[in-house]
């Protein structure tokens, strides 16, 4: 597999991948000012077709993201969702494929105010993105001593570059000490929050429990996704609520 796309969608044009480059001095590089979205699109090898999942949802987050973050958004939901399918197209890729569509802050790094000045551009980066086998096989994960990011400080409902420096630390915690999964995040109160790049779930007296929103989690699609189908498909009891960390131990069963 080759390690990177022949074609990114960078600031509204297809363009070669190396052509796709940002500035030492603009804000996303300095502060990691950006805000993204990770989105699936799911090859059908019967159709030869790719089909991006949950579109409108993640055009939403986005939007919210951006919103909070004070980032003006350049392009309409429809002109990023043909731009998603332009430099998919471009890149001919046949499997699935995982890729970031990211609004960044540009040049200027006093220049943060009035947010309508505040340059924003914009990439698609895909990458194919096969399943994992430890998607069935499971992993062992641990407890961080990192805690989650809060609302308060660096919000984990904007899904911002800069969060991610949370969930390294975590990870690198993770692999010292020898675990070669996620591991699970507690928040600022001590309750389970999610991984370091998905949300958490347990089973647990044959109900499916997990966080809420509120507890410094992404407000992730997939989440929405697992409970929609546990509820309507699978008749299971669904619980969204805190989750104490001893309740992990005598779980029947953790996915993220
Ligand atoms: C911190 C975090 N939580 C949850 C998720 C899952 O979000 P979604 O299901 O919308 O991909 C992600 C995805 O990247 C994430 O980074």
């Amino acid at each position: 597999m080759e390690a990177h796309p022949k074609f990114v969608w960078f600031d509204g044009a297809v363009v070669p991948w190396e052509q796709a480059n940002v500035h030492v001095s603009t804000a996303t590089v300095l502060r990691g000012a950006n805000v993204f979205e990770g989105v699936r699109a799911y090859w059908n090898a019967d159709e030869r077709e790719l089909f991006i999942f949950r579109n409108d949802e993640h055009m939403a987050r986005l939007r919210n993201s951006a919103k909070i973050m004070r980032m003006a958004v350049p392009w309409t939901k429809d002109e990023l969702t043909r731009a998603q399918v332009e430099v998919l197209r471009a890149n001919a890729f046949e499997g699935t494929v995982w890729f970031r569509l990211s609004l960044y802050v540009g040049e200027g790094e006093d220049h943060i105010w009035p947010p309508e000045q505040v340059p924003v551009g914009g990439f698609i980066l895909p990458r194919l993105a096969p399943h994992l086998p430890r998607i069935t096989e499971g992993v062992d994960t641990c407890i961080s001593t990192w805690t989650r990011i809060a609302d308060t400080s660096v919000p984990p409902r904007v899904k911002a570059g800069a969060n991610y420096h949370n969930s390294r630390l975590a990870v690198m915690e993770a692999r010292t000490n020898g675990f070669a999964g996620q591991p699970i995040l507690l928040n600022e109160r001590g309750k389970v929050s999610e991984g370091p790049g998905a949300c958490f779930c347990m089973i647990r007296d044959g109900a499916l429990i997990t966080p809420p929103v509120t507890a410094n989690i992404l407000e992730s699609i997939t989440r929405a996704t697992v409970l929609e189908l546990a509820r309507d498909a699978l008749k299971l009891k669904v619980e969204e609520r805190e989750i104490d960390r001893t309740e992990l131990y005598v779980a029947d069963e953790g996915f993220f």
